[in-house]
């Protein structure tokens, strides 16, 4: 797990699992501190841990209207590899798909 911190506060979350070479993560900050390379730079340390520990792929999930999230990947070098059909439940009855994004080291 890795935090981004301002004045003593946790702005930011990464959570990252390496369990079979592939490093799985899911991210956030804070709704008023975005737009401020806070996930760049959780994204990167997320990154640069994968390598150092022996991964040879990054991956996440993400929903695919998530544009701001999308971007942010995509800039770090993530690729769209696949989507999940009305794959999670949602609290109001929806099925919603997700995105399948990932980076080779
Ligand atoms: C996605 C998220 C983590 C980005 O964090 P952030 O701190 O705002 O990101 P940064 O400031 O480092 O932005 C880096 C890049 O992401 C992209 N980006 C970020 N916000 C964006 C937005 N609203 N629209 C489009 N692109 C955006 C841009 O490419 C940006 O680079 P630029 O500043 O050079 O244009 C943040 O918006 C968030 O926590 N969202 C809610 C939770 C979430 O969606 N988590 C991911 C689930 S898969």
């Amino acid at each position: 797990m890795f935090v981004a911190e301002s004045d003593g506060h946790v702005v930011g979350e990464l959570g990252i699992e390496a369990g079979y070479g592939v490093a799985e993560f899911g991210m956030m900050v804070a709704a008023d501190c975005r737009g401020r390379g806070v996930g760049s730079a959780l994204l990167q340390a997320a990154i640069d841990w994968a390598s150092e520990h022996g991964a040879h792929k990054v991956a996440l999930q993400v929903w695919p209207h998530n544009h701001a999230a999308i971007t942010l990947y995509r800039k770090f070098g993530f690729e769209e590899e696949g989507r999940l059909r009305r794959h999670y439940p949602r609290r109001n009855g929806e099925l919603w798909d997700a995105l399948i994004m990932g980076r080779v080291l």
